[in-house]
């Protein structure tokens, strides 16, 4: 196993004359005069270590051995690099290959990959520069949420994985049987299945995350959820990650407030760790990703309501796809034109119609807008969606009601309205997709290129 401090990361800033060992897959191989050059990495760097092995210290069979995607462990020791690029080199004094990678067949070669031609290449593609980047991104961005809930005083919880309700009503979920459902001609009898109920894959863990906010104030869930939607876009997956924090005695202004300061502390603690990996990222994939990351941290996010927005679509003079009257739904194109185009910024769109936003956020006293809050930034549209919750028994049980004919079973919620009966209090919350962030901080136009094992339709290979 590697230790602490002896990374490939660690070796690079090690002094000179350290003996050590490193280990690692093989980038490259380049033969001198008398001497093998070997890029080695073990996904813990940008940089690789370079390794020189003097002709004759290993039978040439095994030279022969080290080429791309080879497993390695040098002993050597550490001397000042003549080379660019790096303060040491190591220079080998033994070397033992552990896996060969036969040239003939090991798909990743030297050169540029398309990032398509590397889906397929699940077991393999973290070996490559690109994903080592976005990963090492994707671990610094999961540590920074964590930090930023918990210099707060914010509670992590964990919400059920398996859930007996649909917590956006979208009903777009992925079902859990234990039932054996292969020769079955007629319906099943869920009251026979595993939870005596149907269950299925939660989309959202906030309706748990309320019940912990009503007994810790603040709370946060971070983990895996669940959509059966069947849309094949580069911004949406049907496994993602979701950060949903829950505030008791919050509305919807505090909520927004948290929003933006959470989004600006995790492009700045992104920034501040892996600037060499974003260094790369925009060099191949997004030279403007500095610049619009900075753009999140200068100033305050744009705030206007839904209507505002639906006013600025209209006379926008755009032929849109989709209908912009009051009461139709902000489509991504409509998204991306307000905050890439028209405002340039991140921008919060406050209350939306309620037709159009689930039943348990917050009725306004217009009785025909909700306390609901989208963040959309650029390249990306929305990348965070919350609101105020119906904290009033009844004015939530009638909209329980309103949602019967759409398949809503009232006594399914029972719990959810008792916490409005007993000690009940204004509270709101948010969700951001983890996957949607990492395309925002990587600049990757695709959310498959930023989750190692992207599940989409027709596709949960590994
Ligand atoms: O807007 P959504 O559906 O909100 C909720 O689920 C609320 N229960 C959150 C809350 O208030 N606690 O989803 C929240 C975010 C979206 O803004 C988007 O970033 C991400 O989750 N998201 C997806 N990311 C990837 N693939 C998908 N299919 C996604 N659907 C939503
Ligand atoms: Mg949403």
């Amino acid at each position: 196993m590697i230790l602490p401090g002896s990374y490939v990361r660690d070796l690079l800033k090690s002094a000179p004359g350290t003996a050590v060992t490193a280990r690692g897959w093989v980038k490259t191989r380049r033969d001198g005069k008398n001497v093998h050059f070997i890029q080695l990495n073990d996904g813990s760097s940008p940089t690789d270590l370079q390794v020189v092995v003097d002709e004759g210290l290993v039978p040439a069979e095994v030279i022969a051995h080290i080429t791309t995607g080879a497993c390695l462990s040098v002993k050597g020791e550490l001397v000042a690099s003549p080379g660019k690029g790096q303060a040491v080199e190591l220079k080998a004094q033994s070397l033992e290959v552990h896996g060969a990678a036969s040239p003939e067949d090991y798909p990743l070669q030297k050169k540029k990959h398309n990032l398509e031609t590397l889906r397929p290449l699940g077991h393999l593609r973290g070996r490559t520069n690109t994903f080592g980047a976005v990963f090492r991104v994707r671990n610094v961005l999961a540590r920074a949420i964590h930090k930023f809930f918990q210099d707060r005083g914010f509670l992590y919880i964990h919400t059920p994985v398996i859930s007996s309700s649909d917590a956006e009503g979208a009903g777009s979920m992925f079902q859990v049987t234990g039932l054996d459902l292969e020769g079955l001609h007629k319906a099943p009898d869920f009251g026979q299945d595993f939870f005596g109920r149907r269950t299925f894959l939660t989309v959202s863990g906030q309706l748990e995350a309320e019940i912990l906010a009503l007994a810790f104030a603040n709370v946060y869930t971070f983990g895996p959820t669940f959509r059966a939607e069947n849309s094949n876009t580069p911004r949406h997956l049907a496994e993602f990650y979701m950060i949903e924090p829950e505030m008791a005695f919050c509305d919807l202004n505090d909520d927004q407030d948290l929003a933006e300061a959470f989004l600006k502390s995790l492009v700045e603690q992104v920034i501040a760790e892996c600037r060499p990996d974003l260094e790369f990222l925009s060099k191949w994939y997004e030279p403007d990703l500095f610049k619009s990351l900075e753009g999140v941290l200068a100033g305050g996010f744009e705030r206007i309501s839904y209507t505002e927005a639906i006013h600025l679509l209209q006379k926008s003079g755009r032929n849109w796809e989709f209908p912009t009257d009051w009461g139709s739904d902000l489509q991504s194109e409509h998204e991306r034109y307000l905050t890439e185009e028209l405002i340039k910024k991140p921008v919060i769109v406050t209350n939306y119609p309620k037709q159009i936003k689930a039943f348990y956020m917050r009725g306004n006293d217009d009785g025909k807008t909700v306390a609901a809050m989208d963040v959309l930034v650029p390249h990306i549209g929305e990348i965070i969606g919350g609101s105020q919750r119906e904290e009033r028994h009844d004015v939530l049980q009638s909209r329980i009601r309103e949602h019967a004919a759409m398949g809503m079973k009232e006594e399914s919620y029972w719990w959810y309205l008792e916490l409005r009966k007993f000690g009940g209090v204004e509270h709101a919350g948010f969700g951001m997709g983890f996957e949607r962030m990492m395309m925002y901080l990587t600049g990757m136009k695709n959310i498959r290129d930023v989750i190692p094992f992207p599940r989409t339709p027709g596709n949960a290979e590994f």
